[in-house]
């Protein structure tokens, strides 16, 4: 495929010739200051900017970035999106194919969350789309590989949440040892039924945590401060926060544990992590919460050792099957045990909630809005799915005739070659690179150009046969 892309310069249009599909892109002036709603985040991108006097790259005329918002996007997101002086285009849902098609033809950004189906027939039609944001943990709704094969960049945001189901753990911690959900029920049905027997304050007790990740960590801390006594099992060997520590073995956090709860990711070695031989291990009479993938616990075992008296009581918030959408979809049709888990005593189940909360939903708005803008403006990849990671240190004010270079490539035998033989006139100051796959990322940073060096370097670089994506960003 053959198109030509029309670049401007302010004062100018400059024709450029791609290859492929992909349109070339280049960036203006900065001497704009650009004021974002997030530099009321403390962290935020844009507070940063300000105390560094960086030098805010931008693709020419901000307006002319067209960013197509999908199901809902958190007003923080839109908000720093916006701030930038990008154009965007705000729906509420997901868009069937054939208008998500039509609409993502024109546009430069997508915001999505999980139902748009981001697929390589929509991305075939998407010739100036330059990156995705999911603004949601998972990114399987997206073709990553085609993606990166087209130069497109895709960000989410897998940790926003973590303080929010470290949260719900802590409460479901409280509400297993007092029997809330057995007590609220029977109260719910119109019986009073006050009981103290087997219902336990938390303090001096000892948590397990397996999995010292992000949410493990978080929780480690807040279990503490509730004086409850912290253990952790993780197959990498990582520093206790607190007076908390790691135990060598799963069998020994069981072992120990009155509360065991599960915080590693969906992987083959996680799958049945906890099963009969585990529920054997752990104390009599203690508790389970699963908040993490619903394929690490073996539910047949947890329904056994429920019945049997083993465990005084469960927490589930994550199931190996889940619906797609809200409804009466938690019967046996889901995964054949859904009504023997629910007839069980002390059992709380909760519908994939742990990281539903405003919070989490605005703290992800902002770190993938964030994201967007650094990769437009910047061409940073830190943080992305499906890029290798490159990041140059921002250029200052007083840099003012720096030009930025982003060439994403084939990662083939000879392209710095080229690449260098295109640059070789030019002092370039500095210049990373990284692979990932069969895609490459170069960033460059060229000092003392003038504006017709900047179509020179342009074309050098989109005449290249290793090509996907060119972008000068100054
Ligand atoms: N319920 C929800 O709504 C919700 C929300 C966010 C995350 N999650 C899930 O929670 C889990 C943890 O998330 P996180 O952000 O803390 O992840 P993380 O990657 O920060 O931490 C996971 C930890 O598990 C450890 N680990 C990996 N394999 C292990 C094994 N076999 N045994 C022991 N430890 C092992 C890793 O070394 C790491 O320290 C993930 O499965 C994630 O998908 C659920």
């Amino acid at each position: 495929m053959s198109t030509t892309a029309s670049i401007q310069i302010p004062g100018r249009a400059v024709e450029a010739s791609s290859g492929t599909a992909r349109q070339a892109s280049f960036s203006t002036s900065p001497t704009a200051t650009f004021t974002s709603p997030s530099s009321s985040f403390p962290g935020s991108l844009a507070n940063r900017q300000k105390q560094r006097q960086e030098k805010t790259l931008q693709p020419f005329e901000t307006q002319n970035i067209k960013i197509l918002l999908l199901e809902n996007v958190n007003q923080s997101g839109r908000d720093i999106l916006t701030g930038q002086g990008y154009q965007v285009e705000f729906h509420k849902s997901s868009l069937a194919e054939a208008e998500l098609i039509e609409k993502i033809r024109d546009v430069h950004v997508i915001g999505i969350r999980s139902k748009t189906k981001l697929s390589e027939k929509v991305l075939k039609e998407a010739k100036n789309l330059l990156v995705i944001g999911c603004f949601c943990i998972g990114t399987n709704q997206v073709d990553l590989e085609f993606a990166a094969s087209s130069g497109i960049a895709v960000f989410n945001s897998p940790f926003a949440n973590s303080r929010s189901v470290a949260e719900l753990v802590i409460c479901e911690i409280i509400t297993l040892a007092r029997q809330l959900g057995d007590r609220s029920n029977e109260m719910h049905k119109g019986t009073w039924n006050k009981v103290s027997n087997k219902c336990w304050e938390i303090r001096g007790k000892t948590l397990g945590i397996v999995g010292y990740g992000h949410i493990g960590s978080q929780l480690s801390v807040l279990a503490e401060a509730m004086g409850m006594n912290v253990i952790y099992y993780d197959v990498v060997n990582l520093m206790a926060l607190g007076t908390a520590h790691q135990v060598p073995t799963l069998e020994a956090l069981l072992n120990q544990a009155d509360f065991v709860t599960l915080h590693v990711p969906e992987l083959p070695e996680t799958k049945n992590l906890i099963s009969a031989p585990q529920f054997e291990q752990m104390k009599e009479g203690s508790y389970l919460i699963n908040a993490s993938r619903g394929t690490v616990v073996d539910i047949p075992a947890l329904i056994n050792a429920s019945r049997a008296g083993k465990i005084a009581g469960a927490a589930l918030d994550v199931y190996p099957g889940e619906p797609g959408g809200n409804g009466d979809y938690f019967t046996n049709d889901l995964n054949g045990w859904e009504e023997e888990l629910r007839s069980l005593k002390n059992i709380i189940l909760t519908p994939h909630i742990g990281g539903s909360t405003e919070e989490a939903q605005r703290a992800i708005g902002v770190e993938v809005a964030d994201a967007l803008v650094r990769y437009i403006n910047q061409g940073s990849t830190l943080a992305s799915v499906n890029m290798p990671e490159c990041n140059l240190r921002s250029l200052t004010l007083d840099e003012s005739k720096h030009v930025r270079v982003i060439y994403i490539h084939k990662n083939v035998p000879g392209v710095l070659r080229k690449v260098n033989e295109v640059l070789m006139n030019f002092n370039v100051d500095k210049q990373i690179t990284d692979s990932r796959g069969e895609v490459a990322y170069l960033m460059a940073d060229v000092s003392d150009v003038q504006i017709s060096d900047i179509k020179e370097i342009h074309d050098g670089l989109d005449g290249l046969s290793s090509r996907i994506l060119v972008r000068v960003l100054y």
